[in-house]
């Protein structure tokens, strides 16, 4: 027996609908063949709606933004008539890039489901499929991370995290987290995250004891640092600790990368002293040689909690048996989008079944491919471009030393010649960072954007 959804998603009007999409889509998309200024035509207005944009929201958006519905692979088309090198990607979300004919098929058997929204009272079978590809993927090499709660943001993601880690160990107070980490914005984790103006004047919510981050050129005196540091805040606070947050690549702070005796040092001490150890993903997912960077890292056995974001479209929060909450605790009216899920099924599935991963995947081809690139501009000009930095689809460099207002100033000049880009970390080590559309780049885009770098370079003093 079949249900009727069954006969309805295979209804031959619903096909030959998906597949004119599919054609409109490709016809369309194929006349957005690379950067091109605005048209004068549409500036006017198209500056007047940011104005008024702007006011609405409470500030002006960062760049002079506004995306027109479509775009092609790794670029993108604004409502002014101009097209840009999406090397950002809403700040590492369009992993497919723009206008991915699988990704829009995905959400249209979405969007013709019965409902808009999924919820924790209300999941389709597609929920429970991608619940089952989040577990799988995860636990492959030996995690116990198999229960996934499904969520709607990172932030709400590492709220999840924190609240089971807590409940677990009711009566702990505190939390380790590295020194320079983002962990969101919610009023619990504007603690969190290391950065004193994302949390001026909102009252405490979580007392967080910071450990230093790994360092390269310190191998092993930025291991015997972070491990001193947190067996003096347990001496300090004994017994208090309930749990670590590792951002295991600092993206926020500008592609820092971590290491794997690092890590396991860390985890010794928490393993110890029955300390949770929560990997936060948001900004790592699908973007090292492994699904996951705590696999890239051979973390496997060690994580009790781990939070993905972004490239997922639908977030998560992952967890063994240990921190499965009591009753009560956990709920959200939505778990996201019926087009979200059925986006999130997609991409998944194509990273994983696809040729993206591991060491001659196309996440390290690109990686090589952009860094390659960025040396040999770094070379040609000494004084204006350090790095890169970055593991696989993070990719980071500083300019003009690492300025503040310099930096800033380089990225909107990159803006206007034609490729998104992001500030990162902060004074005196700001840098330039780029979270790459994988799926649909080129080799030819990555070129591309790395004669507009130079460009920009060459025209700052
Ligand atoms: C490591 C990390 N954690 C959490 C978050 C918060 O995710 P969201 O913005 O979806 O709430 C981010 C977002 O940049 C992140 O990079």
């Amino acid at each position: 027996m079949k249900t009727v959804a069954h006969g309805f998603y295979q209804d031959p009007r619903i096909q030959e609908a998906k597949k004119l999409i599919r054609d409109a889509v490709k016809e369309h998309q194929k006349k957005i063949t690379g950067v091109k200024p605005a048209d004068p035509a549409l500036k006017d207005e198209y500056l007047a709606t940011l104005k008024k944009f702007g006011e609405q929201r409470g500030g002006p958006l960062f760049y002079q933004y506004l995306g027109s519905g479509i775009g092609n692979g790794a670029l993108v088309e604004l409502a002014d008539g101009s097209v840009k090198y999406d090397f950002i990607t809403g700040i590492g979300v369009h992993y497919m890039g723009h206008s991915n004919a699988d990704v829009i098929e995905a959400q249209i058997e979405g969007a013709i489901s019965n409902t808009v929204m999924n919820g924790h009272l209300q999941q389709n079978s597609d929920s429970a499929r991608l619940v089952d590809l989040m577990s799988t993927q995860a636990c492959k090499y030996g995690a116990t991370v198999k229960n996934v709660f499904l969520t709607t943001s990172g932030a709400m993601a590492n709220e999840n995290a924190f609240k089971m880690i807590y409940q677990k160990r009711a009566g702990a107070q505190r939390f380790f987290a590295f020194e320079k980490c983002f962990s969101g914005r919610t009023l619990g984790m504007a603690w969190v995250t290391d950065k004193a103006a994302y949390r001026q004047g909102l009252p405490k919510t979580i007392d967080v004891d910071y450990i230093p981050f790994y360092c390269e050129s310190d191998h092993k005196g930025s291991i015997e640092l972070a491990v001193k540091a947190m067996k003096k805040h347990m001496t300090r606070f004994p017994g208090q600790h309930a749990g670590i947050i590792l951002e295991m690549i600092q993206g926020e702070n500008g592609s820092w990368v971590g290491n794997t005796e690092f890590f396991e040092a860390i985890i010794q001490v928490c393993k110890e002293n029955n300390v949770s150890v929560f990997v936060d993903e948001v900004q790592t997912f699908a973007r090292t040689h492994e699904l996951f960077a705590f696999q890239h890292f051979k973390l496997d056995k060690h994580v009790d909690i781990v939070s993905i974001g972004k490239n997922s479209q639908v977030c998560a929060t992952l967890f063994n048996d240990e921190h499965k909450p009591k009753p009560g605790l956990m709920s959200q009216t939505f778990t996201g989008a019926s087009t979200q899920i059925s986006a999130s099924l997609k991409i998944i599935s194509e990273v994983v079944n696809g040729k993206y991963l591991g060491k001659e995947g196309k996440i390290e081809q690109c990686h090589q491919r952009f860094k390659g690139n960025l040396e040999k501009i770094a070379a040609k000009m000494p004084g204006k471009l350090k790095g890169p930095w970055g593991i696989g689809a993070m990719v980071a460099m500083t300019v003009f030393e690492g300025n503040e207002e310099k930096t800033k100033a380089f990225t909107f000049k990159l803006f206007e010649n034609g490729v998104l880009s992001f500030m990162a970390g902060g004074a005196p080590l700001a840098r330039v960072r780029f979270l790459m559309p994988i799926v649909a780049v080129t080799m030819e885009d990555i070129d591309n954007v790395c004669a507009l770098i130079e460009k920009t370079l060459s025209e700052m003093e």
